[in-house]
Order: C-alpha cells, then sequence, then structure tokens
C-alpha cells in the first residue's frame, strides 16, 4: 500500500535511507570497516575487463559504477545499452565478468545480453532486485538490491541501491586487486555507510524541491549537465523528468555544451546543472558561465562548499551538505528525482503508471 502517501514513487522515494541501508550492509561490516568479500564470490584480481550492460535508468547506475571500478579498482569497464550490446557481437575475452544490472530481472534485452556472454564462457554477475527473476536463476553469481518491491514504474530506490551495490562491489574489487590500502577500506566503508544520514537530510529538501518544481512545470524543455559521476546522473535526471511529466529534456556531459546544445540556451531554456564541489566542480562552473551569459535559467544543485565557491546568478539553488564524493551520485539523485516527481505532480500526470510505459519491458 502506499500508506499516507500519494503516489508510490513519493513513497519508494522516502524509503531509500531505509533500503539503502539494507543493501549496504550485505555487502560491507560497518562494525570492522571492512568489506564483505564473500558477498561477491567472484576473483576480481584474476579479471582484466568488465563487460556490462543494462536497459534505462539500470544503464545509467552502470554508467557511474564504470567511473568507480576504473578509479578505486584501477579496472577497465565496457558498458552499453543492451539493445546494442546484444547484437553487436563485440569480442570478449573469457577473462572478463559480465555485468548485468536490472530492477525486475527479465528485461528482454538484458537478457539476451547475458545469454550472449554466457555462451561466450564468460562468468556472469547480475545486480537485481527480483532474486526469483530469471536473470538471477541465469547468473553464476547474484548481488541482490534490498530495495524491496519497486510498484512505481518510474525506478527510484532500485536505482540508488543498484549506485549503493557498484559501489560496494568497486571497493572490494579494489582490495582483491591490491588498488587500495587497508586505511583506504576502512575510509571507503565509512563513507559508504554514511549514505542513508545524507539521504535523510536530502529529502529534508523536499518542500524548496516543490517549489522549485512549479516553476518547471511550465517549460517545454530542459537541459541537465554534470560531469564526472554527475554525467550519468544528468542522464537519469532528463530520463526522469520526461518519463513521468513529459517535459522534454536532454541530459549532457558538461564538457560536450560547447560541441551543439549550447545553440539552444535561451531565456526560456532551464538548465539543471549537478555539480557537488568534487575534482570537476571548476570545470562544471565554467560551463555554467557560458549558460548564464546566454540568459539560460540556471538550477543549481550543489553543496555548502559548491554554493560558497560559485558567484553566478542561478534562479534556484539547492545546497546539499558537503560529503565525500564517492557518495555524491547515490545522495544528489534524491533531489533529481524529487524534481521530476513535484514537475509531474504540478503537470497533473499519472506518476505512477506513465503512459505507453510498461515497468517490465520482457518484449523487444
Ligand atoms: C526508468 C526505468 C526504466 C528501467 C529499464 C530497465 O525510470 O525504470 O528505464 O530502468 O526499463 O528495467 P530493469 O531494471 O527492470 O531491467
Amino acid at each position: 500500500s502506499k500508506g499516507n502517501h500519494r503516489h508510490f514513487m513519493e513513497k519508494e522515494i522516502h524509503e531509500q535511507p531505509e533500503v539503502i541501508s539494507h543493501t549496504l550492509a550485505n555487502y560491507l561490516d560497518f562494525s570492522k570497516g571492512t568489506v564483505r568479500s564473500n558477498a561477491a564470490p567472484v576473483d576480481f584480481a584474476r579479471i582484466d575487463r568488465i563487460a556490462a550492460s543494462a536497459c534505462g535508468t539500470a544503464y545509467y547506475a552502470g554508467l557511474i559504477g564504470k567511473y568507480w571500478f576504473e578509479h578505486i579498482a584501477r579496472l577497465p569497464v565496457d558498458i552499453d545499452v543492451a539493445s546494442e550490446f546484444r547484437y553487436r557481437e563485440m569480442p570478449l575475452s573469457k577473462d572478463s565478468l559480465a555485468l548485468f544490472v536490472s530492477q525486475s530481472g527479465e528485461t528482454a534485452d538484458t537478457l539476451a545480453s547475458l545469454r550472449y556472454c554466457k555462451q561466450q564462457g564468460l562468468t556472469i554477475g547480475s545486480v537485481v532486485n527480483v532474486r526469483e527473476s530469471t536473470m538471477a536463476r541465469e547468473s553464476d553469481t547474484i548481488f541482490p538490491t534490498l530495495a524491496g518491491p519497486e510498484v512505481g514504474v518510474a525506478s527510484t530506490k532500485a536505482f540508488t541501491c543498484q549506485l549503493s551495490v557498484l559501489a560496494s562491489l568497486a571497493v572490494i574489487a579494489g582490495k582483491m586487486r591490491g588498488t587500495i590500502s587497508e586505511d583506504d577500506e576502512r575510509r571507503l566503508v565509512h563513507e559508504l555507510s554514511e549514505i542513508p544520514r545524507y539521504a535523510t537530510q536530502a529529502l529534508k529538501l523536499e518542500q524548496q524541491i516543490e517549489a522549485i518544481s512549479r516553476d518547471l512545470s511550465q517549460v517545454k524543455h530542459a537541459l541537465y549537465l554534470g560531469r564526472g559521476t554527475s554525467f550519468p546522473l544528468a542522464l537519469e535526471g532528463a530520463l526522469k523528468l520526461k518519463e513521468i511529466s513529459y517535459i522534454h529534456a536532454e541530459g549532457y556531459a558538461a564538457g560536450e555544451l560547447k560541441h551543439g546544445p549550447i545553440a539552444l540556451i535561451d531565456e526560456s531554456m532551464p538548465v539543471i546543472v549537478i555539480a557537488p564541489y568534487d575534482h570537476w566542480f571548476e570545470k562544471t562552473v565554467s560551463n555554467m558561465q557560458e549558460v548564464a551569459a546566454r540568459g539560460g535559467k540556471i538550477i543549481l544543485i550543489t553543496d555548502e562548499r559548491g554554493a560558497a565557491a560559485s558567484t553566478l546568478k542561478t534562479m534556484h539553488t539547492v545546497i546539499l551538505p558537503d560529503m565525500p564524493e564517492i557518495i555524491t551520485p547515490i545522495i544528489y539523485a534524491l533531489p533529481i528525482q524529487m524534481l521530476a516527481y513535484y514537475t509531474a505532480v504540478f503537470m497533473g500526470t499519472d506518476v505512477d503508471q506513465p503512459r505507453n510505459l510498461a515497468k517490465s519491458v520482457t518484449v523487444e
């Protein structure tokens, strides 16, 4: 049931601190400050690459995972949407881990990609939410997300649980590959253990985000920008907005702005900039300057340090607490989800059952 929430999506957004906490506990031992390596029965030291694939929001989770695996475990990740992956007949090495991300575990294209990799003799690992699913059954190893049933068609809690699993796996892989020290492990486990607390704080921004959504519900188009791990989150923000509010939105890597999309910027174009004060921040701000100079209306999502460092005039600034860099894509997902949710509520759309969409896409 929806409890006292208007929609399942709203309920599922609010469940995130709790379900992320359950999910993380499966991979990390908070009291010892170590990973639970037995949660990932894969010898990451012997793997030379990850070949990953997924669809939609799950694909964006995988894209963020790529940054973590490459940075923390120095493990290269090739990732593609499953509808391309399954037909590309890419050369695959048997020393690669094939990794799939899916809430339902039934998505036709992702399942076909999994079967292709199996045929090629790869070890199959799947991040799935439904443990009795076809993908779970056909995998060598499953990395469960403990999000509980997700009813809203727009994925929210499954996404942040997928991210929590991928971040944990990157730390486990880093430990096995010797790319992080024991101190690094302890620090990273501690930082990940703080996700539920920061997620609870992010939910407190709800009223401000509702007010911003009133403005956003008046527009026809919107642009989302981010760099680094905030880039896939920009893609996710645009997907979430278009699928439930039907407002046309696009996500771009901030550095791509000048390669085309900047032509769209005028006084009627809201630009949602996702910019935690991380090592990409200065670059993102310079892209924001280009937007501001052309009259674009900036909605900046940042933290205390970012707000202090940016002198730009924005239409709205959403300020999260300062937090460790590794957890920003998980925490910043919450304002992004709330922005889409409230905009859709103002538009009066069917938030939990948007037109033309199905929760589980079991046909191509
Ligand atoms: C968007 C959304 C979809 C799914 C995609 C994959 O909010 O929910 O993009 O993420 O259809 O579904 P799963 O994760 O079940 O494979």
